[in-house]
């Protein structure tokens, strides 16, 4: 970790001032914005549990101009100052917090930071809000994906219907916690779980975390005409959930417990005592058991007339895997159609990120971006 800031900096000197031929600038300017070269970081070796936060990493309570939005890690990750506590980050800062914090697999969450990056952050300066439009994040060169970059926090890309603890976009607030939701969630724990140290039925498992998946689904279906289920969105939806028996577990006892959960969820902080998990998290097959449980909710919507009905599958070749047709989504309709025309450093970092999300998804060949755009 040591090396590589070092390497940052030294790119970094050398990019500011006349750099000699053979070496590679690393800054570039685009429509007056400075882009800079994304670097991947190593896998960290220190891969071990440990308790989090350190000394360094106290929680502070975001003030008025930080951004942060619907994910209770990204939250908790700035609450700690893990990613900059204004919520405006880059992909190397969400790749080290990451592997620190969380101990997940540098290719695993290189893979978030990337779909994240690429759809609703300015990937040619490098940064991205965590919660909703921010001036520190200009909006793309040229405007090509409209007048702002949006943030984490906006509809239809990556965020999307039938979360654990945010409403729908169309019912409310898809972005701060919704105590409501969580107790409804709770209900299904109460129902499915197993008993822990917080007494009985207490802790998440395969069994709760369907019937909530169930249960966001069915009530979300019932009140919101627009609900949407694309391929890219029941993916994550899954991802999302299993994150809770993988990332958020106690990484001593491999427990999530709902005093945990509470805690990352509704307060955005590490619950005290916690352990992150003891190997590198990678994705989990709780992904494919919990979509295999639910064979009714097949990728779909309800197109603004209430009623439910299943997308056509991804054409071939993307329908080999649900992690294929998630990609083949995720480009074809989740990515501005406009970064398949970008030039220099913007377009090499636009590669590196496609590359990441292409690399994962089991996919038989690359797709190149192709969305709608300003959406
Ligand atoms: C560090 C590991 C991460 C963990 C453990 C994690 C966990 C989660 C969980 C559990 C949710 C679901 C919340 C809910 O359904 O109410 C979620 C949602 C979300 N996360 Fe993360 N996340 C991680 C990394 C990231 C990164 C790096 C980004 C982007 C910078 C990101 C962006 C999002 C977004 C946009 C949502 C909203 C999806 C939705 O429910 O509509 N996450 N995350
Ligand atoms: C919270 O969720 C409930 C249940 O779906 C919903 O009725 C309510 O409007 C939501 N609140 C907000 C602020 O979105
Ligand atoms: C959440 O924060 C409140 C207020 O600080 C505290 O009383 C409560 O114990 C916390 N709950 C969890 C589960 O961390
Ligand atoms: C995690 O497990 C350890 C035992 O290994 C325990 O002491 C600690 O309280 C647990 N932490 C939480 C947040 O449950
Ligand atoms: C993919 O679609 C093609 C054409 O519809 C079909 O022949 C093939 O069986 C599908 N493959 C899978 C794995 O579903």
């Amino acid at each position: 970790m040591k090396l590589f800031a070092l390497s940052l900096l030294v790119s970094a000197l050398f990019s500011s001032g006349n750099a000699s031929p053979n070496i590679v600038p690393t800054t570039e300017i685009q429509d007056l914005q400075t882009g800079t070269l994304m670097v991947l970081p190593p896998q960290q070796t220190d891969t071990g549990t440990k308790r989090i936060p350190d000394a360094q990493h106290p929680f502070i309570p975001p003030g008025p101009h930080d951004q942060r939005g619907p994910c209770p890690a990204m939250n908790t990750l700035a609450n700690h100052g893990y990613v900059s506590r204004d919520g405006i980050t880059t992909f190397e800062e969400i790749i080290l917090a990451g592997m620190e914090a969380f101990n997940i697999d540098r290719d695993t969450i290189a893979n978030m930071a990337a779909v994240n990056m690429i759809t609703r952050g300015n990937p040619f300066v490098n940064k991205i809000s965590i919660g909703g439009i921010s001036p520190l994040v200009p909006p793309l060169p040229y405007k090509i994906d409209g007048p702002y970059t949006q943030g984490i926090q906006k509809h239809g890309r990556v965020e999307g219907d039938a979360s654990l603890t945010r409403s729908d976009a169309f019912i409310g607030d898809n972005r701060n916690f919704n105590q409501t939701l969580w107790d409804m969630d709770l209900v299904q724990l109460a129902a499915f779980g197993d008993d822990g140290p917080d007494g009985p039925k207490t802790v998440f498992n395969l069994q709760s975390l369907i019937e909530i998946k169930r249960q966001n689904y069915e009530s979300d279906q019932a009140l919101n005409p627009k609900f949407a289920l694309p391929p890219r969105r029941l993916f994550t939806a899954y991802g999302g959930a299993s994150l809770i028996m993988t990332m958020f577990a106690n990484g001593t006892t491999k427990q999530a417990t709902r005093r945990i959960m509470t805690s990352f969820f509704m307060n955005q902080t590490f619950p005290e005592n916690w352990f992150r998990a003891a190997v590198p998290v990678t994705p989990s097959p709780i992904v494919g058991q919990m979509a295999a449980a639910l064979p009714q909710w097949r990728a779909g919507g309800n197109n603004g007339n209430g009623i439910y009905k299943a997308d056509d599958p991804p054409p071939p070749p993307f329908n080999v895997t649900a992690g294929c047709g998630n990609y083949w989504d995720q480009l074809s309709n989740g990515t501005p159609g406009s970064l398949a025309h970008v030039t220099g450093i913007f377009k090499q970092n636009v590669d590196l990120l496609n590359g990441i999300m292409f690399r994962v998804s089991g996919c038989p060949e690359q797709i190149a971006p192709a969305g709608p755009t300003n959406v």
